[in-house]
């Protein structure tokens, strides 16, 4: 028997990256391959990428420029670029960077072993097609392995919201919902390999809208109710929402179902009303506070993340501190902050840019305020008993890393703790990014 092969996939960007990049991992291993923690190990070099901000396609010709190396030294060795930057560039990949055997858009990977194929046979096949077939269902399956923890599952791709300044509508493409029985199982097997908590991913979750077993169309709400029915599933979560598809049920949903756990991740990009506008985001910082207020009446002790953008066209100082203030009145958890960057194709691309200093400062200001909310969560969590699913040991002895129900990371010390269990534990201490417990 030969050695199986050897891939190594580097994933950037969101979650949904790393979903996709394990299931890449799935449809090469029906060809024989097994991954490698290590690039200069690999027979096969995956590059997962991400187009959503800045300098992405150049971050992946640079990156490409370090593999070639390692291709001078093995001429066996096949690269492909997959992911979004794989989807906006194309050609222009193949072109540019000869060091590339195959590129394959999101849509495509579950052709990867007819590409993988086509390449060690010496054609540099380019597949960036929107195909009408579901990929998840064309994958094939590998070997059953086990689980860690915790797992992603894709319910729902693409979006059809086009907020000014985002690519992914155009890389992504229109919303799709998988249909919930397909959910289903794929959560049933998941929980068969040990998982214990999953976290529904879509670019628009919320909007998820599938296919029902009873032939009637399901909204995120309905499909979590019956995944909560799941014995061995604890814990479920989903991420990202638009604030204008957190529909009824959904709100009732964080309050009627347990296994849901108390956070969201809810973007709001800008609390002032004029940037929403230019933004399209289709919805005034009003409107976001107030639907705040509805989940927080749902779910009492729900913490809140979101996405930020400062420095969008157009915003001056007082559309900036009307940000702040709206960070003022939500109080996150935690929130992501970008500097605006302009994406080609998008239609804020053709608006004027800010200078640069502008944004940095902004960011600064923005940052320094939601590290200071963040700290102020984390602190008060002290003293606190929280549930806490354990999912690897950590760095010292006798010491396990979770997550809360809060998604706060979490180490815990003491005796007979295994990858896996969902524990009690005491909050004792708050560390920059992450909290200390005893079990309990
Ligand atoms: N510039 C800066 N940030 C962006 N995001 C999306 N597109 C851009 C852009 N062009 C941010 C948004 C989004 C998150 C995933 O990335 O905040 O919610
Ligand atoms: Fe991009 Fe807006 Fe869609 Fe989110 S909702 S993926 S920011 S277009």
């Amino acid at each position: 028997m030969t050695a199986p092969r050897k891939l190594f996939i580097k994933t950037y960007g969101c979650q949904m990256n790393v979903y996709d990049s394990e299931r890449m991992a799935e449809a090469l291993g029906a060809s024989g391959y097994v991954t490698t923690e290590r690039a200069d190990d690999a027979d096969m070099i995956l590059l997962n990428t991400c187009h959503i901000r800045e300098k992405a396609a150049e971050k992946v010709y640079s990156e490409l420029g370090r593999l070639r190396p390692l291709k001078e030294a093995n001429p066996d060795l096949k690269i492909g670029v997959a992911g979004c930057v794989a989807q906006a560039e194309g050609e222009e990949i193949m072109r540019r960077a000869p060091v590339v055997d195959l590129v394959v858009g999101p849509q495509t990977y579950h052709r990867l072993p007819e590409l993988e194929a086509a390449a060690r046979a010496g054609a540099r096949p380019v597949d960036t097609e929107f195909p009408e077939e579901d990929k998840f269902e064309h994958l094939p399956r590998a070997p059953r392995a086990t689980r860690g923890a915790t797992a992603f599952l894709t319910v729902q791709e693409g979006c059809d919201k086009f907020c000014a300044f985002c690519v992914v509508p155009y890389t992504r493409g229109a919303e799709v919902s998988r249909p919930a029985e397909r959910l289903l199982r794929e959560a049933r097997d998941l929980v068969d390999r040990g998982v214990r908590e999953i976290t529904l991913l879509g670019q628009n979750v919320n909007g998820y809208h599938g296919e029902g077993p009873d032939g009637r169309i399901w909204s995120l709400a309905r499909l979590i109710e019956a995944l909560a029915e799941i014995d061995g599933l604890w814990r479920i979560r989903y991420t990202t929402s638009h604030p204008n598809d957190m529909t009824d049920d959904l709100i009732a949903a964080h309050g009627a179902i347990d296994k849901l756990m108390p956070y969201l991740h809810l973007p709001v990009q800008s609390g002032s009303d004029r940037i929403l506008k230019a933004m399209n985001r289709k919805h005034t910082a009003e409107a976001y506070l107030r639907l705040i207020e509805r989940l927080r009446a749902a779910r009492p002790d729900l913490a809140l993340s979101g996405d930020f953008i400062v420095g969008f066209p157009g915003e001056d100082d007082a559309d900036f501190e009307a940000t702040l203030t709206l960070v003022r009145a939500v109080g996150y958890h935690s929130a992501f902050t970008f500097k605006y960057s302009a994406r080609p194709g998008t239609p804020a691309a053709e608006r004027p840019v800010l200078p640069d200093a502008i944004l940095d400062e902004r960011l600064y200001r923005l940052q320094a305020l939601i590290t200071r909310q963040q700290r102020a969560a984390q602190e008060a969590m002290i003293g606190r008993e929280v549930g806490v699913l354990l999912e690897k040991p950590g760095r010292l002895p006798g010491q396990m890393v979770g997550k809360s129900d809060h998604l706060h990371a979490v180490h815990v010390t003491g005796e007979g703790l295994q990858p896996g269990m969902l524990i009690r534990a005491r909050i004792t201490a708050s560390a920059p990014n992450s909290l200390a417990a005893v079990p309990l």
